[in-house]
């Protein structure tokens, strides 16, 4: 289990307990977190779970993988350095804590 904290564009922020091995963007969407989607359900075709990971966690959760990098290429703001796919994160103890930013928009 893990305190997911997402901060929107605007500033307001949401948070949830995430079970270990669920997904970000579905606790996201569970949640009704503003800019996150998840139009393809996590099979990773649509960019429309875009996170930034803060600074500060950006090493525990790690970088993208391969295609998830070709897909962050085609989000709708910009990709910054510690952008991820929410869809491809999974929740575990080492993550309880964790700030994502949610860009203005997200798809
Ligand atoms: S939900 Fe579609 S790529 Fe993440």
């Amino acid at each position: 289990m893990a305190m997911i904290t997402w901060i929107t564009d605007d500033g307001r922020h949401r948070q949830a307990e995430v079970n270990d091995g669920s997904n970000l963007m579905l606790a996201a969407t569970f949640e009704d977190v503003p800019g996150i989607d998840g139009d393809c359900g996590g099979c990773l075709s649509c960019a429309t779970c875009h996170v930034v990971v803060d600074a500060a966690w950006a090493e525990r959760v790690g970088g993208p993988g391969d295609h998830e990098t070709v897909l962050l290429d085609t989000t709708a703001s910009p990709r910054q350095p510690h952008s991820r796919l929410s869809c491809q994160i999974i929740s575990r103890p080492e993550l309880d804590g964790l700030v994502l930013h949610v860009p203005a928009e997200a798809w």
